[in-house]
């Protein structure tokens, strides 16, 4: 298939940074939900999967007047726990995504998690922009809100801007410290070599039209050979849980390829490779989180990426973690068997 930009599957973008930084609550922020506050003890302790359609990133950041000409379909984006204990969950988070957002708490600078992340990302090559969050915990911020960061920090006494400017030099100065050359991204004058920095607010949305603006025009324009959807379905296991009126079920992120209702699907196992017969994909509404609770769609087919629901036979001893595959027309299922095992 030619890398065209006319078949781009959606980019996976991954929100990574140490405990506390506000990673999910950004994302409560653009989906316009109260995810964080249901978490026991306020701490992620799962991966999370969220589908942004393009029209709503684009909408969002409408403030700022880009021209931006999205030509992927969307945005699935993973929340990943900060929490020290969860460094198999960052690790395959960030081996899932395509571009990342590396969560950094402005009040805190860079954290044990944070350089954990971002070397996590470095080792991957993946490329990420910094949300310095919890700009309105500056002493005397002036609330404005979902305003563009430029907007909002015009409206700031000149003490508010002396102080986010002092703390905005540490903060370059500890990622100088790891290596890494970083600005604020309406000073950044050599995009793609020095990585963004985008000043939010998760509590009060300023910058996140900015947020928003720099996922949806920077995909696109760098990842077009990443991105070009291909038929080979590329799929991780996330949760393996039980959901009432399905049995157990498994949640996974279909990076590319297709699944339909009714494949033959083989899945690492406890006792040995499952293979079982998808019976049912569910996944949540646009701008809901996989691992809440809630009302589902029914799909006959689903294509990359996406989050996923599977309700299927056999799945009780399914590992989390592990690969999907589906068995072809052409395929031994031996061989699928064997692969499935291996990871
Ligand atoms: P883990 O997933 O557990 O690593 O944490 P997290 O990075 O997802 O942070 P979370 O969204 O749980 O937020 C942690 C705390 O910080 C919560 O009490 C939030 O309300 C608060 N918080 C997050 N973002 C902001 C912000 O921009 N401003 C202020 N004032 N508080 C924030
Ligand atoms: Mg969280
Ligand atoms: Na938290």
């Amino acid at each position: 298939q030619k890398a065209d930009g006319e078949n781009l599957r959606s980019p996976i973008c991954c929100i990574m940074g140490h405990v506390d930084t506000g990673k999910t609550k950004l994302l409560d922020c653009i989906r316009g939900t109260n995810v964080q506050e249901g978490e026991a003890g306020g701490i992620t302790q799962q991966i999370g999967a969220t589908y942004f359609p393009a029209e709503n990133l684009r909408d969002r950041s409408r403030e700022l007047k880009a021209d931006v000409k999205l030509k992927v379909p969307g945005l699935l984006v993973i929340d990943t726990p900060g929490h020290e204990s969860f460094t198999n969950l960052r690790s395959r988070g960030s081996g899932l995504c395509d571009i990342a957002i590396l969560v950094v708490d402005i009040m805190h600078g860079l954290e044990p998690q944070t350089i954990e992340s971002l070397n996590l990302l470095r080792m991957r090559n993946t490329e990420f922009i910094v949300a310095l969050n919890k700009v309105d915990r500056l002493y005397g911020w002036n609330t404005c809100r979902n305003a563009p960061i430029t907007k909002a920090m015009k409206q700031q006494s000149q003490d508010v801007q002396n102080e986010f400017k002092r703390r905005l030099i540490q903060v370059t100065t500890q990622f100088k410290e790891q290596g890494l050359n970083t600005e604020v991204y309406y000073d950044n004058k050599e995009i793609g070599k020095t990585i963004n920095i985008v000043p939010t607010s998760a509590v009060s949305g300023e910058g996140i039209p900015d947020l928003l603006l720099l996922l949806a025009q920077w995909s696109p324009k760098t990842m077009v050979e990443k991105l070009t959807y291909s038929n080979v379905v590329q799929c991780t296991v996330l949760e393996v849980k039980g959901l009432e009126g399905y049995g157990t079920t498994i949640d996974v992120v279909l990076v590319n390829g297709v699944l339909h209702v009714g494949d033959q699907i083989v899945v690492c196992g406890m006792q040995g490779p499952i293979v079982t017969t998808i019976r049912v994909l569910l996944t949540p509404h646009p701008m809901k989180e996989l691992r809440v609770k809630g009302a589902c769609l029914h799909h006959k087919e689903i294509k990359g990426a996406q989050s996923i629901k599977i309700a299927a036979q056999s799945l009780e001893h399914a590992i989390a973690g592990t690969g999907l595959y589906v068995v072809g027309p052409n395929d031994d299922l031996e061989v699928v068997k064997e692969s499935a095992m291996e990871d």
